[in-house]
């Protein structure tokens, strides 16, 4: 095997970024880290302790005071630690993702993810998800893709997914949430969602999981020979 690089994976809701990440993680022997899953552990927090979602000091003294962690299960799933408690499963419900997105855009909570962000990427050989990684967390990726696809394909594979898991939603709510959710992304004040200067962007409408992985692993493979 070649020598270990970082790769960052970017990309709005929906385009398929956590299945390809992890298995193309999967594919070359590297770790994956879901970093939208980081701000969904503390967006369940501030749930939990009630506090307004436009409170910026107390959602910034949560995001500095939470112990995240996140481990591999023997299927190689992500499973997410809050404060030592396995909430895997609270931070996917509709509640946590219609509120990720105010959480996400403050300052101080940015911060410490990032920082948290960038110590776990400090060894090389890591597959990093999320809408910063390529420009923000770490820049020096040695390999960067950006993936997107139409607002109506990533509603319909939110909502397969949704439903699979036994959630009760419409592909109505389904897609304004989504539509929502990348307009508050693209258009916050710190790391809006946009691709990095030297990131490859793949459009995934029409692709399979499949192709897409393969296309990175591709990539890799020729990049770090
Ligand atoms: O990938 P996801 O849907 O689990 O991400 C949840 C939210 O977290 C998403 O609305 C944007 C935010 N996020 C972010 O701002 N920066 C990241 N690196 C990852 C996620």
């Amino acid at each position: 095997m070649g020598r270990l690089v970082n790769i960052a994976i970017d990309g709005p809701a929906g385009a398929g970024k956590s299945t390809v990440a992890k298995l193309a993680a999967e594919k070359l022997g590297y770790v994956y880290i879901d970093t939208g899953a980081m701000y969904r552990a503390v967006t369940l927090q501030a749930l939990m302790d009630k506090i307004d979602m436009s409170d910026e000091t107390n959602l910034t003294r949560i995001a500095e005071s939470v112990d995240l962690a996140l481990r591999a299960d023997e299927s190689g799933n992500t499973r997410v630690f809050l404060n030592g408690v396995d909430v895997s499963r609270q931070i996917r419900t509709p509640e946590v993702s219609r509120n990720v997105s105010l959480v996400s855009q403050v300052p101080g909570v940015r911060r410490r993810m990032m920082q948290l962000q960038k110590e776990m990427g400090a060894r090389s050989g890591v597959v990093m998800e999320g809408r910063d990684i390529g420009t923000q967390v770490l820049p020096d990726a040695e390999m960067k893709f950006f993936l997107t696809a139409s607002v109506e394909e990533r509603a319909r594979r939110r909502y397969a997914e949704l439903i699979h898991r036994g959630f009760t939603v419409t592909y109505d709510e389904v897609y304004k949430d989504i539509a929502q959710r990348d307009n508050i992304d693209s258009h916050r004040a710190v790391a809006p969602l946009k691709p990095a200067r030297d990131a490859e962007i793949i459009d995934c409408t029409g692709m399979t999981v499949e192709q897409v992985v393969d296309a990175i692993a591709a990539r890799v493979s020729g990049r770090s020979l």
